[in-house]
């Protein structure tokens, strides 16, 4: 009965995939799971069994070379508390990757309907997604 969401955090320690609610509305939870985003709090771990799972922790090549979605988040300063933080740059990853790496603010807005943010007004984020688009293609990520 152990949720994906569970596995990763209290059976790995990988605390990096939050969860925000009860309820599969806050997208802080968002893991990628064979190249798709995935509310990990909607699956259990055992139906990800085989799959390749990517969290937030996997994404960086190293501590000093972000991938550019976390790279664009950081310098557009598109995050307050953090706490949706995780969840938003992977559906932002996927939502770019699903775009063909072509983003406009109607579309970015629209996308990140599952993922609320409490603090930042979404301005910033927007202007990372966008930001992050060209410099993923750039970097075949
Ligand atoms: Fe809120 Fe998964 S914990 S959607
Ligand atoms: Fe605080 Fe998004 S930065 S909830």
């Amino acid at each position: 009965r152990t949720l994906l969401v569970q596995f990763l955090r209290e059976h790995l320690g990988m605390t990096g995939t939050h969860v925000g609610c009860d309820t599969s509305q806050c997208g802080a939870c968002v893991v990628d799971v064979d190249g798709k985003s995935v509310k990990s709090c909607t699956i259990l771990a055992v139906q990800a069994e085989g799959s390749k799972v990517i969290t937030i922790e996997g994404l960086a090549e190293s501590p000093d070379k972000l991938h550019p979605m976390q790279e664009a988040f950081r310098e557009n300063h598109a995050l307050q508390c953090g706490f949706c933080t995780p969840g938003m740059v992977m559906s932002a990853i996927d939502m770019v990757k699903r775009h063909n790496y072509q983003l406009d603010e109607a579309t970015v807005r629209r996308e990140l309907e599952g993922n609320p943010c409490r603090c930042t007004g979404y301005h910033n984020i927007v202007k990372a997604i966008l930001a992050a688009a060209p410099a993923m293609k750039s970097a075949g990520v």
